[in-house]
């Protein structure tokens, strides 16, 4: 029985599900030699800025009981370096790519996006990255606020590239359908759910925080209830709305749950950092997964969960 593992989200149709999340496969063609990025369903690469940033002080990376923080703080030398220089070399090896884009204003985004007008035939999409936690000069993410996230979004559709808009939402929020909802009336086609979410890590002897910024983002195992719980949520609100669910993945198992809970397609970020091969690993597993249970197309797993059984489960 042949699976057919390809998947949609809105006009994209990928060759399967397993997409590489912002930020963790390189810039461009860094992961090359361990991981063959032609087979994955896509790429998604880190986010830029229409200037060069450098990010947080370290250290910026520290290991919790089941997961990891980070407080990178979006370092990067720019959209117009990764497009002459990051994008050819990711382009090279086959990927299907899909640009990141963030900003400190609303105009920044859509700067950062007018640079990508030259190179839209050599994207699959571009996500709109108004989630990170680590940019402290703004005080809080754009996506914590369902108007902040539409201006973006609106200012970003605006520049009328001609590629799919995804849009990377926070779960730090008390209604994330809604602000969800705000971003698919601003012009967004797909959603990433989830960035990570805010986290502490303290060093007791020095009475300190362990990362330079002070806070960061938690990814990793301990993520993943909580993504599945988002992607499950605005899916319920917003049914058919395309979904590259993120967040803890690490199993072909994992992948399959983020499908059932509503997700066209799903991001693999932390398990990168652990194991480079890990996103052709999790389509392997993914792959076998669904040989053993008879399933032949893996966009039927899309929102297929099933209601708790009550009266087992009273
Ligand atoms: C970072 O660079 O701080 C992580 C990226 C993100 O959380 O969006």
């Amino acid at each position: 029985m042949t699976l057919d593992t390809r998947v949609r989200l809105g006009t994209l149709e990928l060759p399967n599900p397993v997409v590489a999340a912002s930020g963790t496969f390189g810039h461009g063609d860094e992961l090359g030699a361990l991981c063959d990025p032609a087979r994955l369903g896509a790429v998604t690469a880190k986010s830029q800025a229409p200037f060069a940033w450098a990010g947080n002080p370290p250290p910026r990376l520290q290991p919790v009981g089941a997961g990891l923080v980070n407080s990178v703080g979006l370092q990067g030398r720019g959209m117009d370096h990764w497009v002459t220089t990051e994008l050819p070399a990711l382009r090279a090896l086959g990927a299907r790519v899909i640009a990141s884009v963030w900003g400190h204003t609303v105009d920044d985004f859509a700067a950062g996006a007018a640079r990508l007008g030259p190179v839209t035939d050599q994207l699959v999409a571009l996500e709109v990255n108004v989630s990170c936690p680590n940019l402290s000069h703004h005080g809080r993410p754009f996506a914590h606020d369902a108007a902040e996230t539409a201006a973006v979004v609106q200012a970003v559709a605006d520049v009328d590239l001609d590629v799919p808009l995804l849009v990377k939402l926070s779960p730090d929020v008390a209604d994330l359908p809604g602000i969800a909802g705000r971003a698919l009336e601003a012009g967004a086609d797909a959603l990433t759910l989830v960035n990570t979410a805010r986290a502490l890590v303290i060093d007791a002897d020095l009475r300190r925080p362990v990362l330079g910024a002070g806070s960061g983002g938690l990814s990793g195992p301990a993520l993943k209830p909580i993504a599945l719980r988002a992607v499950h949520d605005v899916a319920r609100a917003h049914p058919g709305v395309p979904i590259v669910g993120t967040g803890g993945v690490l199993s072909g198992l994992d992948a399959v749950e983020m499908l059932l809970a509503g997700a066209s397609a799903v991001g693999v970020g932390t398990a990168t950092f652990l194991e480079p091969r890990a996103t052709l690993r999790i389509l392997d597993e993914l792959t076998q997964w669904c040989d053993r249970h008879g399933v032949t197309r893996v966009a039927e797993l899309s929102g297929a969960l099933r209601a708790p059984d009550r009266e087992e489960n009273p």
